[in-house]
This record gives C-alpha cells, structure tokens and sequence, in this order.
C-alpha cells in the first residue's frame, strides 16, 4: 500500500486547480488524501480476509514439513477445499473461468492427465507422444481457422502455448523481432483500447509502443482511426473477435486489409472466441470472417482452455506462415548446457496439459463443439430478450454471448447492483471505463434452471438498489474509486499489494 507521505507526493504533481476541484468533490471525507487513504485501509484490510478465508481452517506449512506428511491426510484437506469450491462455478454462477465443468469430461481429462504426469514437451526423444499431440493440436486448430482456405495457398502453423496472454506474447514479440531485422528500432501496435491487457504485457515485455485507439460507441475499434494511426514504426495492427470487455468482434476483415495494403502484419485475438464464432458461423449465425480466409491475418490467438473446453494452461498461436513463426522460436548454439531450442516462452513444459488439450478436441470432435455452441448462444439468445423486461440495463453493443451490463440512468449505481449479485453466489467480473459489469457465458450456464435464476436475480438486486442507493458496503465503492481516481500510481499500489497478499502464508 502506498504510504500516505507517498500519496502525498503524488498529489503535489498536481495541477493546483484540479487538485482543488478533487478536493471539493469529496469534500464528505475530508480531502482527497484521506479519502484515498480510507480506501486503501478498507481495500487492504478486506483483501486478506478475501483472500485467505482457509486460515485457521486448515494448517499451515511456511516451510517444508520436517517429516513427510501423511498421504490420506493431503489429499483429504485438499478435497475439502475442492468440495468447498466447487459450489460456485458448478451451479453455473461464475461469468466465464469454467468453460465446460461437466463431470464427465472432467474424469476424462484427469484420466488423460494422469497418464501423461511426467511428460515434457521439451524431451521430444523420450515423448514423441508429447509430440505427436501438439503437432495434431495446431493442426486441428489451424484447420479450424480456415488454414485450407486461404486465398494464397498459405502455410498456416503454429504453437501451444499456456494460455492466451503467452500467445499474444509470442505473436507480438515475433512482429517486433522481425521489424528489428528491417531495421525498425522503436516499434508500435495498432489496438483499439479494449483490446485485452495481454498486449499491454507484450507492450511492456519487448518493448513495443502501443497506439490504443479509442472505441467508437458501438464498443467496436473505430477502424478510420486505426488506418490514421499507422506511420513507418507501425509493425502490427490488432483486431479482437470477440473483446475481453463486452464481447464485441472488431472489423476483422476492414483492418486486416489496411494492414495488408500497409505491409504489416494484423493479429487477431480469438483467444475467447475462437471455438465459438467457426460454430457459430455454421449454425447460421451473422459472425463477420476473423481468419486465415483474409489475406491480411497474419496471426492469431485460439484458446483452447476456454471454449476449446481443455483444462487450464494451454492454447494455440497461429502464424500465416513458418518465416514468420520463425521469430518466435529461441535457439542456443553455444552453451554448454548443449544446443538449445524451445518453441516458446516456457523451457520444460507440462506434457500431460497438452495431452489432455488433444483429447478433449478429440473427444469433442465437431459435433460436440457445435452442440456445446448452440446450447450457449440459445442461452444468450434467451437471456438478451429477457434483459429488455429490465428497464432500468442496458447490454452494450451488440454482442453474442458475452454481456456486459450497464444501467441506463446514472441514478442506479451498476456496481451496487453487481454487489447484490455477489451476495446471491454470482460471481460476475466488474468492469469500468464504462462502468459495467460482464457475464460470459458457458456450458455451466445453459444447465436447467440457470439462466432463469441469473435474470430473477439480477431483478431483485435491481430492484433492491433502487430501494437502497448508496451502500458503502461491499466493492461497490472501491470500484468506483478505482474507475474515477485520477492518480493511477495509488490504484497501480493497491493492485500489488492485492499480489502480495496473494503470497502471504
Ligand atoms: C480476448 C482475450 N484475449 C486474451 C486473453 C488472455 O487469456 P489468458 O487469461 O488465457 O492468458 C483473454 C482472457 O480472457 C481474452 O478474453
């Protein structure tokens, strides 16, 4: 937490007016100082017990156990805390995080996991299993992403990652790789601001200027800006299909072209849709074409950890072509360690994570990506008409299976109404800049019963809001204070100490 001699010296950079104007505004606490001092002190003080409700509850291990502790004894405190977990994402009250959740597949999974435990995707000659299943993995999605219908007969390939922020991470740093080699020393991207925070990492990481451009009011890029945005340092050009935030696709094939005709590369970011919208487009739905069909797509991200429904920690990067996958690739020649190569980010990697991927698409095939596709977008289907019986929301743009919610009239606090949401189990994600609050939805959503429940609800905590406004309880009010703060340096602080906290024993 920043100290408050800190703070203090935030505020002092501050222009004299609009320190006054702050000043005023919150003139119920004091001065902007104490104000954000109180709410560094309420923010830190609910963080451990959020964060840590397992202390006291079960022991606690700071360091390693003098003697091994007994088996039977691990693995029931630990399915304690899975039966503990489990109610909340199980009965479908989590916006996204549990893609599948389905007992059956999970069994699977772990059956498949348990086999290939100490795989390692970096031994090749002791896992040509490891192999086998990666190669098949990028293929299948590459084949997902049309690779077999390009216009130029392009020889789209690609890599598993663990996760889609690794596969923005390697798409971008290969682009900035590659503009070294032609002499580009200050490198920019081109993304409109809702583009996910991914490829502010990538941005920080290697280096590379990001040029946000702001979203028009249909939520989508504003894609006459995004052409204006490009100068001679541009390298790459980023399109969402759909946006973290509210779900919206950008014009994929309107930017990729610019890009094309520009002569840099165009990423697009189907980390979350990319095993919705190639289903979707099959079951008849309007879902604009996002990939390798377009001659500008040079790159993309597919998550299969999300939609793709295979468990936690991979995805796939996918690259026009082997000269530009290339870049991504680390060798070494001369350590003495021995010739070095790995494909990504990570050295040894977790062989059995990339083994359960395979299956799951296997087990799924098609068939069962088009049936899980339909099951969520008739729920959204459903729940966007039954949102119009609330009057006092909005859904903002207009999206296919990830709402983000805002109210109408500013006179109804979103967030108190997310608060409620909480104390019903609902586990929503809190957004701002609008504020709003988002649902993805997922298989754990089309269960009977659970979209009825996610309107019902949302009812009452409308209509329990606008009975009593102005609760200070809850997170309401921390996210209005992180929305409006203008000194981001205090937000930036309480956000580390939240990671702190994290590892705290
Ligand atoms: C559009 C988009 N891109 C990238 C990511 C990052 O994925 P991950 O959390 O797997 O790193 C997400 C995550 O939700 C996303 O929605």
């Amino acid at each position: 937490m920043a100290s408050i001699e800190t703070i203090s010296k935030r505020l002092s950079w501050l222009p004299k007016p609009v320190a006054r104007y702050f000043e005023k505004k919150m003139k119920n606490v004091g001065s902007v100082q104490q104000m954000i001092q109180k709410e560094s002190d309420k923010v830190e003080a609910t963080l451990e017990h959020t964060l840590k409700p397992y202390r006291g509850r079960y022991d606690s291990y700071p360091t390693i156990p003098k003697q091994g502790i007994d088996r039977e004894k691990i693995l029931a405190d630990m399915q304690q805390m899975h039966d503990d977990e489990i109610g909340t994402w199980e009965g479908g009250y989590v916006s996204g995080g549990i893609y599948n959740g389905n007992k059956d597949h999970i069994d699977f999974l772990n059956k498949v996991y348990a086999l290939q435990s100490q795989s390692n995707p970096l031994h090749t000659d002791i896992f040509p299993s490891a192999t086998k299943f990666e190669a098949e993995i990028v293929s299948m999605v590459a084949g997902m992403m049309n690779s077999a219908n390009t216009p130029d007969g392009a020889q789209v390939c690609g890599a598993v990652s663990s996760g889609g922020t690794e596969s923005i991470l390697l798409a971008m740093k290969s682009y900035r790789d590659r503009a070294y080699e032609q002499g580009i020393t200050a490198p920019e991207m081109i993304l409109c601001d809702t583009a996910h925070t991914a490829f502010d990492k990538a941005s920080h990481y290697f280096g590379i200027k990001q040029v946000r451009i702001p979203m028009r009011a249909d939520y989508g890029i504003d894609v006459e800006a995004a052409r204006r945005a490009i100068n001679r340092n541009t390298i790459v050009m980023v399109g969402s299909a759909p946006t973290f935030p509210h779900g919206i696709i950008d014009d994929i094939p309107a930017l990729s072209e610019i890009a094309r005709q520009a002569g840099i590369g165009f990423h697009t970011d189907s980390c979350l849709g990319g095993f919705i919208t190639p289903f979707a487009e099959k079951l008849g739905y309007k879902v604009p074409v996002i990939d390798f069909r377009l001659p500008g797509v040079t790159s993309m991200s597919v998550d299969t950890h999300k939609y793709g429904y295979a468990a936690k920690g991979t995805s796939v990067v996918l690259f026009r072509s082997p000269e530009l996958r290339h870049y991504m690739y680390y060798t070494a020649t001369e350590w003495p360690g021995g010739l070095y190569m790995s494909p990504t980010i990570a050295g040894s990697r977790p062989g059995a994570l990339s083994a359960a991927c395979w299956a799951a698409m296997l087990s799924m095939g098609e068939e069962g990506y088009l049936k899980a596709t339909k099951a969520i977008l008739d729920t959204a289907d459903w729940i966007r008409s039954e949102l119009k019986s609330i009057p006092e929301l909005e859904i903002m743009g207009d999206p296919l299976w990830i709402f983000a919610i805002k109210s109408r009239d500013e006179s109804l606090n979103i967030y108190e109404v997310l608060d409620q949401m909480g104390k019903k189990r609902w586990s929503l994600n809190g957004l701002h800049k609008p504020s709003c609050f988002h649902i993805a939805l997922t298989l754990r959503h089309t269960q009977p019963g659970v979209k009825e429940r996610f309107i019902f609800d949302l009812k009452e905590s409308v209509a329990y809001v606008k009975a009593n406004p102005g609760n200070k309880e809850g997170l309401a009010p921390v996210y209005g204070l992180a929305a409006t703060l203008p000194f981001r340096g205090v937000v930036t602080d309480i956000l580390k100490k939240y990671l702190d906290v994290v590892y705290k024993v």
